[in-house]
């Protein structure tokens, strides 16, 4: 994000000696400067979302219509949410870092989504006339890992996009879709596995001690990630209660890069050293899972988090 501008680099290195509720609150506070190209670029993001979305769940057999569907981390760019609202969802969103509705960008946005949209989008329309979300959408100011405005098992479909390399505590956050999710439920999760500090080189934080990636982690969250790789993040849904239906690997490490980096990781005294290639060369997938109340799928779930956990520690 902000690599080229010295200035907020510079914000941000100082802001890590500030606590961590404070950093927060300035986050909700500060905000991206407006402009109409990014306001159009955000516009044509949310209809491809949107679309993908739609796709993945018609795909799934599901009818929009009355099915409540929660999106974790949805961001300040409420417009493909506002499309699942449009076509019968009961559409919930969940984001600690809640942006309120901000004259400068909504109304703008909202006008450029409606005009890249040809269908009709009733909440859409009713959002952009009143100016405000009113009733179109329930807005929690809450981490996934702490949903307490929602109750057991009434949500129907889970969505996150970008979002669960970036929560501090995953398994928590399992348990809690397990929690809210019913039985028989979805959960689409498209998660990203590379370091964003640096393109050129997606795996560098591995090589990071945890010491050191939990202080960057502090710092830059949305830079660097919680590293948890894609064989956990499945075994720590296991172990919630939900099988893993599909896992769609979407994007890869260049095998020139991977070729260096493995050589680096093997000598490394990280605690993946000794994990498997396979597991490394997935940079982003989407998890496509269901609710289970089968004991084998969270018995199985723990029995691979305790091999990761062992692997990690390294040999005895
Ligand atoms: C990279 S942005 C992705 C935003 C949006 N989903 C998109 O695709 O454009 C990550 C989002 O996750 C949110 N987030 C971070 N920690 C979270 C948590 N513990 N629970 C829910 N959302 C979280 C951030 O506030 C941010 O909006």
């Amino acid at each position: 994000m902000a690599k080229g501008n010295p200035s907020i680099r510079l914000a941000r290195r100082l802001g890590r000696y500030l606590p961590r509720p404070v950093r927060r609150m300035l986050h909700r506070i500060v905000r991206r400067p407006v402009n109409r190209d990014s306001i159009e670029a955000d516009a044509r993001m949310a209809v491809a979302i949107a679309r993908s979305w739609s796709e993945k769940i018609g795909a799934l057999g599901l009818d929009l219509r009355e099915l409540r569907v929660l999106e974790l981390g949805p961001g300040r760019n409420l417009g493909p949410q506002l499309f699942l609202a449009s076509n019968g969802a009961h559409v919930t969103v969940a984001e600690p870092y809640l942006a309120s509705w901000d004259k400068r960008y909504h109304p703008t946005l909202y006008d450029a989504l409606r005009s890249e949209w040809p269908e009709t989008a009733q909440a859409l329309d009713r959002v952009v006339a009143s100016a405000g979300y009113g009733g179109e959408l329930t807005v929690i100011a809450e981490p996934a890992e702490r949903l307490t405005g929602l109750r057991d098992g009434t949500i129907d479909l889970v969505l996150s996009n970008a979002v669960l390399e970036h929560v501090s505590d995953l398994p928590a956050v399992c348990r809690e879709m397990a929690r809210i999710t019913r039985l028989g439920g979805v959960n689409l999760h498209q998660i990203d596995f590379r370091w964003h500090r640096c393109a050129a080189r997606p795996l560098d934080f591995l090589l990071q001690s945890d010491a050191r990636c939990r202080r960057d982690y502090t710092t830059y969250p949305y830079e660097n990630g919680n590293r948890w790789r894609p064989s956990e993040v499945a075994a720590l849904f296991r172990g919630a209660g939900f099988e893993v239906r599909h896992t769609f690997p979407d994007e890869w490490t260049d095998p020139e890069y991977l070729a260096t980096f493995l050589p680096e990781l093997r000598r490394s005294k990280s605690v993946y050293r000794s994990w498997p290639e396979e597991d490394l060369c997935v940079l982003g997938a989407l998890f496509e899972l269901v609710r289970t109340d089968d004991p084998a799928v969270r018995s199985m779930g723990e029995a691979e988090a305790e091999i990761h956990r062992r692997r990690k520690q390294g040999p005895p």
